[in-house]
């Protein structure tokens, strides 16, 4: 629990930026009051969001979303402090949507909107009261590893964020849906391929580990990609055996957890400052990358903070708390701000207090 900050009301807080609907209502410490997230499944049958209809989904729901928080909080929109959106980086009809309703809100009721970027509510998530010991005190080593984003990021401060290395082509998350339609899966294909890699060998295929031991902590997918679709290839649909779909799935997994390692190491290796290394986002809730994980935090010395994995996958709670953390500080937005489909970290600069 933070001290020293004016007591703000309660925080409504709206996601809508891929294809989570989700509103959450966080007291003014912070305190989970209500929370609801509504994964939509009108995907699936396209192997992938299709923006348009994740639009008209989010249209479809949120109403009912935020009727709902606010029910179970217990609060007239009135007797909130502040509403907050996530308003970037995402797919424009749905951000549009969520940050459109939040501003209606906040009219109506004269409370102040808080524009927020949803990789900073991923990289804030951590400090939420109760997750880290101690609150997670800047700065911090953030692994943001989501089906759009997989970056090293050093959090000196809200608002302040310095890129220590990304992707340079595939996002970890694409990746294992990309090898995850390869093996016939359903969509999205991170959590099918976990399951199906607790059946197989992960030593029987050795796998590239791209960009393994090199300098600085970018990542690189697409070449363990193109081995999994070699391997793959010679078989036609649905002819690849159950075993070596499963040893395939088990080889890449450790693949990837083992780049992974190698590269948070070698970023926390280039913030000797930081203490903490924070995961999030929906990579960050498979247990062979948390484990490879928590292995290299240990061998660093520094605490490995993974939140629940509800709170890593898209959800509202995270936004709602961004919100708070930015009114704490006094920032909030004007109701004429855009929402962006582009809006990297970096771009939310604050000078240094
Ligand atoms: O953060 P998120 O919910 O949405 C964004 O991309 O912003 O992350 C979704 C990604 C998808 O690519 C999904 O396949 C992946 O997280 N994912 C997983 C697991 N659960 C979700 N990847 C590997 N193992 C999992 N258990
Ligand atoms: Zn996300």
């Amino acid at each position: 629990m933070q001290s020293g900050h004016p007591q703000l009301g309660p925080i409504l807080g709206l996601e809508s930026s891929c294809d989570e609907t989700a509103a959450a209502v966080l007291g003014g410490d912070g305190t989970i009051l209500a929370e609801a997230v509504l994964s939509q499944q009108d995907h699936a049958a396209f192997g992938g969001v299709v923006p348009e209809i994740a639009a008209r989904a989010h249209l479809a729901h949120m109403p009912g979303l935020v009727r709902q928080v606010l029910r179970t909080a217990g609060l007239e929109a009135g007797a909130l402090g502040g509403v907050a959106a996530s308003c970037g980086p995402g797919l424009i009809g749905g951000l549009i949507v969520g940050a459109g309703f939040a501003k209606g809100i906040a009219l109506a009721a004269g409370l102040p909107f808080v524009a927020v970027n949803h990789l900073e509510a991923h990289a804030l998530t951590a400090r939420l009261p109760g997750l880290a010991p101690g609150g997670a005190a800047f700065p911090y080593l953030l692994l943001l590893l989501s089906g759009g984003h997989c970056q090293c990021v050093a959090v000196d401060g809200v608002g302040r964020y310095r890129l220590l290395g990304g992707t340079i082509d595939d996002a970890v998350g694409e990746a294992f849906d990309k090898v995850g339609k390869l093996l016939g899966l359903p969509w999205p294909g991170g959590p099918a391929l976990e399951r199906l890699a607790a059946q197989g060998d992960p030593a029987r295929i050795a796998f590239p580990r791209p960009l393994l031991g090199r300098a600085g902590c970018d990542f690189s997918f697409s070449g363990l990609k193109t081995a999994v679709a070699q391997r793959v290839a010679p078989y036609p649909d649905g002819a690849l055996p159950v075993q070596d779909a499963a040893d395939i799935a088990a080889g890449f997994q450790a693949a990837v957890s083992a780049v992974l390692a190698d590269r948070a190491g070698h970023a926390l290796a280039m913030m000797p400052e930081a203490g903490l290394m924070v995961v999030a986002g929906g990579v960050a809730a498979n247990g062979a990358i948390r484990a490879a994980l928590a292995a290299v935090a240990a061998q660093r010395g520094v605490e490995l903070v993974a939140p629940p994995i509800r709170l890593c996958t898209d959800n509202a709670v995270m936004v709602a708390w961004a919100g708070l953390e930015r009114l704490r500080l006094g920032l909030t937005d004007s109701l004429d701000t855009a929402p962006r489909p582009r809006w990297p970290l970096a771009e939310l600069a604050r000078p240094a207090a």
